[in-house]
């Protein structure tokens, strides 16, 4: 009986078994050396498969992404330097927080920084990316269809979050509770988070302006403080700019 064909990727190439069958057939013909490895636009190469991995995680990007942040690219080499990091090993990256003033291009950044994660091709991709207030509407009692348990479930457990605009609403008890939980068992578990924020992480000693810490509490501010790539985007409002030019 015929061995079953397999779908494995160290099978010979179509070429070494048309050599074989050809040697086989006509035993005065000596098949010359075949080069068997698989280059890499062949399934078998690691480069293949990388890329297949990276065109899937693309896609789910893209569903993903706003339609204004759809050319969205890393530049910041701080932020270059961590979405590597998050691609190599997602729980070696700890979170991304990046703070300034309005149109800095923090948004953009971040977006740009998980699309460079799903262009590595990691062998896993999921990501959601929520405002903080749209997640706090979702998360309020009837706010979402599963319910707020389950979704809040989700979004600490997901491999990639961005948390766009923290600090924008004023934390009730409620929304304070959930982002504690959300930042403790994402800190826990070693997931990365990203953070954009208007706030400073801490406003400078004796300045009285809000920051993150004052915002979100000691203990958050503390993990925070210890897994954080803090990454500040400083400069004019680009939405100024982009306005002038048109
Ligand atoms: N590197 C860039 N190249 C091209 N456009 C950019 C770049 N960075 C930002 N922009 C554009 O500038 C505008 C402001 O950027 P973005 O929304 O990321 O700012 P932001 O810091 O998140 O602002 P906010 O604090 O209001 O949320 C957007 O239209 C964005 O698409
Ligand atoms: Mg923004």
């Amino acid at each position: 009986m015929p061995e079953p064909e397999t779908l494995s990727e160290n099978r010979p190439s179509a070429l070494a078994r048309l050599m074989a069958g050809v040697t086989a057939h006509a035993p005065g013909i000596t098949a010359g050396p075949v080069n068997d490895e698989p280059t890499p636009d062949e399934p078998g190469h690691p480069e293949y498969h990388r890329r297949q991995r990276a065109a899937f995680a693309l896609s789910r990007w893209e569903t993903a992404v706003p339609y204004r942040y759809r050319d969205s690219t890393a530049t910041h080499p701080a932020i270059t330097a961590w979405a590597d990091r998050a691609a190599t090993d997602y729980r070696d990256a700890g979170f991304l927080v990046l703070t300034g003033s309005i149109g800095t291009g923090k948004t953009h950044q971040a977006y740009g920084a998980l699309r460079r994660i799903a262009e590595a091709g990691p062998k896993r991709f999921e990501m959601i990316a929520t405002t903080a207030p749209d997640m706090y509407g979702r998360l309020r009692p009837g706010g979402s269809e599963k319910g707020t348990e389950h979704d809040l479930k989700r979004l600490c457990r997901v491999p990639l979050l961005l948390l766009d605009d923290l600090g924008t609403e004023k934390l009730s008890e409620w929304t304070e509770e959930a982002t504690t939980r959300l930042v403790n068992e994402r800190y826990n578990e070693c997931l990365p988070l990203i953070i954009t924020t208007n706030f400073p992480v801490r406003a400078p000693s004796g300045d009285p302006s809000p920051d993150l810490v004052t915002r979100l509490g000691d203990r958050l501010a503390s993990r925070l403080a210890q897994t954080s790539t803090v990454v500040h985007l400083d400069g004019p409002d680009l939405r100024r700019g982009l306005r002038s030019v048109s």
